[in-house]
């Protein structure tokens, strides 16, 4: 595959349609390149104030505490649940697949107190099963993943926020998956604490983890009596850095952040209608090809999730051969399946620059080929 981005370090550059890293655009590669400046250059804060506002537009929301986190994804999962809990407080974690039990692996870290409601992998969480538990024990937060990457799965949260919010508990969501690719309206669904990582729908390199915290969960911060455990993701020495303070923390991932800059200058031009549509209508154009190719989609139509799509690997076709084929022959990355659906899913990725038809078009060409090969 002739590219654009082939460096030395890399002899086969991918078509990256697994679930993250996305293909970056060549725009954010090159703004990696601009000089380095130093975490407290003046040209910096206003590099660190313009992401501010311009996340504050994707997650849509005016929460005043909206930056990114250096880390991936899991630190803004480790940074969500450990600022916002301390040692004995009551937590809920919804789990539907791998990274909700990652977040009860997390979370028990933090507090002994934390109860779980589980939907089969393949299906959402359903609103009775968060009321029944907090009928009987409201939580402190309750936490649960927007798209479920290891099911492809999207979850429904407007019933789910209500019900939290009711029991008087923080809604905590896992955005990872999902940010930038489907509507994620943070204000108006009321979700207290939302984090994302950087490689996914935004299409920056991993590493980094852009996170917002609105006026309730700030104020359940302010009056914490035990310090956070993490002192790397202590979110009240974090924003010191970012708010008008400018008290050194860490020294920023500045080329990274130049990247998110970039890219979320243009996720903002593309307009968040216009790119939801875009990741909706590859999504679509997938599932009609897969569906033609006489492939079995792992989540029905009503609970898909657009940026990622899990495919039932059929009887008699090995799933590690097929996808080790697609990388050697066609330079092109899928995943298979997470915990207990490995070997028996594939997982494809459509979010942010590697969301064009052009991609799924070379998808579906090259998996039809060795379908019939096999
Ligand atoms: C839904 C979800 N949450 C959290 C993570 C963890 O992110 P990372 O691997 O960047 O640490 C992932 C990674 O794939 C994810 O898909």
């Amino acid at each position: 595959m002739s590219n654009a981005y082939s460096a030395d370090l890399i002899s086969a550059p991918r078509l990256l349609l697994g679930p993250g890293p996305s293909m970056v655009h060549p725009r954010v590669l090159r703004a990696m390149a601009t000089p380095v400046v130093g975490h407290m250059d003046p040209q910096f804060f206003a590099i660190m104030d313009e992401t501010q506002a311009l996340l504050r537009q994707v997650f849509q929301t005016e929460n005043r505490l909206t930056f990114t986190l250096p880390g991936t994804g899991s630190a803004g999962m480790e940074a969500a649940l450990s600022n916002f809990l301390e040692p004995g407080d009551p937590a809920l974690i919804c789990v539907a697949g791998f990274f909700g039990e990652r977040m009860v692996e997390i979370v028990s870290r933090v507090t002994a107190d934390v109860r779980r409601v589980d939907a089969a992998w393949g299906e959402p969480i359903r609103p009775a099963q968060v009321e029944e538990v907090l009928r009987t024990r409201p939580a402190k937060v309750v936490a649960l993943v927007h798209g479920e990457t290891s099911t492809g799965v999207c979850q429904p949260l407007a019933e789910i926020a209500e019900i939290v919010h009711r029991y008087g508990g923080l809604l905590l969501v896992d955005s990872v998956a999902s940010l930038a690719g489907v509507d994620l309206p943070v204000d108006r669904l009321g979700i207290d604490i939302c984090y994302t990582g950087s490689q996914k729908c935004l299409s920056v390199p991993p590493g980094m983890a852009p996170i917002t915290i609105g006026p309730r969960a700030e104020n359940v911060l302010k009056a914490r009596k035990t310090k956070v455990q993490s002192w790397y993701l202590d979110l009240t020495l974090i924003q010191k850095y970012w708010g008008t303070e400018r008290v050194y923390h860490h020294t920023g991932p500045i080329s990274l952040q130049y990247a998110m800059l970039e890219a979320l200058r243009m996720t903002v031009a593309e307009g968040l209608p216009a790119r939801f549509a875009r990741h909706a209508a590859v999504a679509q154009l997938l599932w009609e090809g897969l569906a033609e190719l006489g492939l079995r989609l792992f989540v029905p139509a009503e609970n898909r999730l657009a940026t990622l799509t899990t495919v039932v690997v059929p009887d008699g076709v090995d799933d590690l051969t097929i996808r080790r084929r697609l990388l050697e022959e066609y330079n092109i990355e899928i995943a298979g399946g997470l915990g207990a659906l490995r070997g028996k899913l594939w997982r494809i990725g459509l979010m942010g620059y590697s969301a064009r038809s052009e991609n799924v078009v070379t998808l579906l060409g090259a998996l039809g080929r060795l379908l019939r090969s096999h």
